[in-house]
């Protein structure tokens, strides 16, 4: 999408997670945008809607900056002039990703939705795994400690996706982590 304000959203959160590694960093970042495009080609939406709110949907996490009323996105978004009609629709969408703060809420709006989908799909599959050990491991924990997490909350996500396009990206990437687990089994014994 040709678009000078996506364009510096990328430089944006380029420069705001440099150094950042993780889980919640720009690579992430990156993935969920290109998950929310890849959906919101199926479905009917504001892509340029989409396209900020999954570039942004990061930006404000409490466990990495310390700001309050996505002050982060609102200064970009009026650093971009985007007007306030839109920068409120991509506020919206942003915060009804979480999943701590939405487990049981859909969100209301359809970008709201394909972003939740999007950032959900990054957890999952062969990148689901390496986050999880990735995370594991930064917080000590032992190689086989981590496999509860995928019975916990991985291996439910696919149920939980909004859109149908996610929906059936997530089912391969669940079995890709059923496939993992199979084999981890094997070779535990
Ligand atoms: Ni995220």
């Amino acid at each position: 999408m040709e678009d000078k304000v996506i364009t510096e959203a990328i430089e944006y959160v380029r420069n705001l997670f440099a150094g950042n590694s993780d889980g919640h960093d720009f690579g992430h970042t990156m993935r969920v945008y290109r998950n929310a495009m890849a959906i919101a080609e199926k479905e009917e939406c504001d892509r340029r809607i989409v396209a900020l709110a999954a570039l942004l949907h990061d930006v404000d996490d409490h466990k990495l900056f310390d700001t309050t009323d996505n002050a982060n996105a609102r200064v970009f978004l009026n650093d971009m002039g985007v007007g306030p009609v839109s920068a409120e629709r991509i506020i919206a969408a942003v915060n009804s990703v979480s999943f701590s703060k939405n487990r049981d809420k859909k969100p209301e709006t359809i970008e709201g939705c394909i972003v939740q989908d999007a950032d959900r799909l990054d957890a999952l599959g062969a990148i689901g795994i390496a986050r999880t050990f990735s995370y594991g491991g930064r917080h000590g924990r032992e190689l086989s400690e981590n496999i509860g997490h995928f019975h916990e909350k991985l291996l439910l996500l696919k149920d939980m996706m909004n859109t149908e396009t996610a929906a059936k990206l997530a089912e391969e990437r669940h079995e890709f982590m059923l496939d993992f687990l199979r084999e981890w089994e094997r070779e535990i014994g």
